[in-house]
């Protein structure tokens, strides 16, 4: 198979109608972060055994057609013995992997942040083909200021999603682009919109100079919403329009997805947001899905509480929040079914 066929059989199997992606990549701060809210301690044990309650949750394969995994867990086996990545792709789901290695400030540039982890990414890639992944992610992350993100913060993040997209391409590994602007602060709807259109302009014309086939990419934005801190919350038609005129200025067609992350918003907000963006606009030139993290988890965690009586429950929870994003993709969704399930 040449890597443009491998490239396009892949995306053919993320990129369905009434599907999207489960962002499971937390690394070991982060999972233990999500740990805590449930006073569980992420030892390797317990990280393994959720990590198997979620991918091996029945009928999940219906409305998730892939898996962010974070690198450890990929040598990690199921309670059957079998390896995570296998157990998934045993399903019909693709296996990723988180290639980030997290971020840092960007030197000289104070409230910039840059992600790190170019030096050797294409062994690694390598290697997590060898293990069954065929898509991987990387996240650059903008926190927004009257200063910040800065023109040099910018260009800078938007050269590593390039470098890391085409390494990613090179050897027939799609690539999640995740360009996030931060929810944290007191800005408003328009500031987002703003520092968003920016960021997404130069992270297309950095894709386009480092020769990324953008049929081939996966888009992981944030959506456009006020700060967590502004006095006003905005309705979710308001934050559905404002959302797509930025990506509609900004994201060429020849892209075929564009998966939101949730950011830290409830998994009903979330879920409510991306139904109004395709029940507004069904005629949107790109899928628009999910590829949530917190959003699909949360209630999850809540149920599971660490104890194995709990998995069943566990794994029900997420086929709900599963099943209702997968309404949500087709723009089907209704409040109600939050209650009616
Ligand atoms: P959240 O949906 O929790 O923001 O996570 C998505 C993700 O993968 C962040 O990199």
């Amino acid at each position: 198979m040449t890597i443009a066929n491998e490239l396009q059989s892949t995306i053919g199997q993320m990129v369905q109608l009434g599907k999207g992606i489960l962002a499971a990549d937390e690394s070991q701060p982060t999972i233990a972060k999500r740990f805590a809210s449930i006073h569980v301690e992420a030892t390797a044990e317990m990280c393994r055994s959720y990590r198997s309650l979620l991918f091996t949750a029945p009928g999940i394969e219906d409305y998730i057609s892939g898996v962010i995994e974070f690198e450890a867990t990929l040598a990690q086996i199921d309670n059957d013995g079998t390896a995570l990545p296998k157990v998934l792709a045993s399903r019909g789901i693709v296996p990723g992997v988180k290639v980030d290695q997290g971020k840092g400030p960007l030197p000289l540039s104070p409230g910039d942040f840059i992600t790190y982890g170019l030096d050797g990414l294409e062994e690694r890639l390598q290697r997590y083909k060898n293990q069954g992944v065929r898509f991987a992610k990387w996240r650059e992350v903008y926190k927004i200021s009257k200063e910040n993100p800065s023109v040099l913060g910018i260009a800078a993040n938007s050269e590593m999603l390039a470098r890391y997209a085409a390494a990613c391409q090179g050897v027939g590994i799609v690539p999640i682009v995740e360009p996030e602007v931060l929810m944290d602060g007191d800005h408003s709807l328009a500031r987002c919109a703003e520092v968003t259109e920016a960021v997404q302009k130069e992270v297309f014309h950095a894709l386009h100079r480092h020769h990324v086939a953008l049929e081939y990419i996966i888009l992981k934005p944030n959506m456009i919403l006020p700060g967590k801190d502004h006095p006003v919350k905005a309705s979710t038609e308001k934050i559905a329009e404002a959302t797509l005129r930025v990506l509609l200025r900004t994201v060429p067609a020849a892209v075929p997805s564009i998966n939101f992350l949730s950011g830290g918003i409830s998994p009903e907000e979330a879920t409510l947001n991306l139904n109004t963006l395709n029940a507004k606009f069904p005629k949107a030139p790109w899928l628009l899905s999910f590829s949530y993290g917190r959003a699909l988890q949360k209630p999850v965690l809540q149920v599971w509480q660490g104890r194995a009586e709990n998995t069943v429950a566990a794994q029900q929870a997420l086929l709900k929040r599963a099943r209702l994003n997968g309404a949500a993709q087709r723009g089907e969704y209704l409040a109600a079914m939050e209650s009616s399930e």
